[in-house]
């Protein structure tokens, strides 16, 4: 059997590089299906490639050559990712991806496809990059109801936020490094905003819950907002910063799933994630809480993923991997600005008065310092019955332009 890879990018020459180098051991691990890399489709000329043999431009080669069973999906993006996925899974070709925007919108739809052609859809690579957590999540853990799952799942944003607490540096600075250091892209959009930790909260809460939750229905947030003073404030209140993707099964059978910047306690096991590790928690009824901790990103452990993938394909082409989820349906994601909770507040009053007045009538007020900070800025942790209410009542008290964050237990 063959395979194909499409989108010669970072990870997808970090793929074709695991494969020739391990090539002996992945065909022994693959048991009765030694396979070879026959095609890398890409718009792009790489005339001084080891590769360059293989390159093609014509995504229907692949798709019409019997001898590929297996076609690796790197390209990113949801178009056209998506239309050749489709259309493989329809040939009776394996797909194995690293593309998180695809399974977030349409995973739902292409494992439903997988499994009336028989075949797979395996993407293993999209949340945590090397790191294990979907095929924890489905197999290891398959006994357990799983009530929630949580964690870091943005590489770029923990470094930046790492060298802030750190190091004091501004968040531009940092930003700039983790271009330099070739983490965060030229168009840092979809780390910043929490667009890419928010499609991956999306796939763990569709897996663990097995309903499909879309990211438009994600309340979403990125970290743009915060200064080296909200770094302080927490600190002297012995936490730390952390963009949070989590996602929790209420009473009533729907959930509760957000990404935004977080405080936690600078003991907890989260608060330890560095640079651009990631950390999943998951909370199972017979486990408890278990932590999947290592490197989110990164052309060779992302590609570590995608080729365990293959193997695991090719190990099962006559009895498929069974997993996946339905359709959810209206008012499946419930409100999470609705819920109580305590929260972190900074803003400047008005009235140029300080946290005194602002808390004024507030519960369990805590108020925070900061060295150099102006004489009209309020911070305060506070219990709320919900964000709506919180924000509703900063209005009222004067604290124009709230940065708001939740206090997390994880
Ligand atoms: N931009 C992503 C990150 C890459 O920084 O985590 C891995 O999905």
């Amino acid at each position: 059997m063959n395979i194909a890879i499409m989108g010669f990018g970072v990870v997808g020459s970090g793929v074709a590089e695991v494969f020739t180098k391990n090539h002996e051991m992945i065909a022994e691990k693959s048991l009765h299906a030694p396979f070879e890399l026959k095609y890398i489709l890409d718009i792009r000329d790489f005339p001084d490639s080891p590769y360059a043999d293989k390159m093609i431009k014509d995504f229907n080669l692949i798709l019409e050559d019997e001898t590929v069973g297996i076609v690796v999906e790197t390209m990113g993006g949801l178009h056209p990712a998506y239309e050749f996925v489709s259309s493989l899974l329809k040939a009776g070709k394996s797909v194995v991806t690293s593309n998180k925007e695809l399974v977030a919108e349409k995973g739902c739809e292409l494992l439903a496809t997988a499994k009336e052609n028989g075949v797979n859809f395996l993407f293993e690579a999209s949340v945590g990059g090397g790191v294990p957590i979907i095929r924890p999540i489905t197999q290891c853990l398959a006994a357990n109801d799983i009530s929630e799952v949580a964690g870091i799942l943005n590489g770029t944003t923990n470094f930046i936020l790492t060298k802030m607490i750190r190091e004091n540096m501004e968040l531009a600075d940092a930003l700039k490094l983790a271009q330099k250091l070739g983490y965060a892209e030229k168009d840092p959009t979809a780390d910043l905003d929490g667009i890419d930790a928010s499609r991956k909260i999306c796939i763990l809460a569709s897996l663990c819950f097995g309903k499909h939750v879309s990211p438009d229905s994600v309340h979403t947030e990125g970290i743009r907002s915060i200064t080296l003073r909200d770094v302080a404030y927490a600190g002297n209140a012995g936490m730390v910063i952390k963009l949070l993707g989590a996602a929790k099964k209420t009473a009533d059978g729907r959930v509760l799933i957000s990404v935004s910047p977080c405080l936690i306690d600078q003991h907890s096991q989260l608060a330890g994630v560095s640079d651009v590790f990631n950390a999943i928690l998951v909370r199972g009824d017979a486990i408890g809480d278990v932590v999947f901790y290592g490197r989110g990103a990164g052309k060779l452990p992302t590609a570590s993923a995608v080729v365990a993938d293959v193997i695991d394909s090719a190990k099962h082409t006559e009895r498929r991997r069974i997993f996946g989820w339905t359709d959810s349906e209206p008012g499946y994601v419930a409100d999470c600005a609705a819920v109580p909770g305590r929260f972190y507040v900074r803003g400047t009053m008005t009235d140029g008065s300080g946290a005194g007045t602002a808390t004024a009538g507030m519960k369990s007020v805590k108020v925070l310092f900061a060295e150099n900070a102006p004489a009209d800025e309020a911070a305060f942790l506070v219990n709320a019955p919900s964000e709506t209410w919180l924000r509703k009542t900063l209005q009222t008290v004067g604290i124009a332009d709230p940065v708001i964050m939740k206090v997390t237990d994880y």
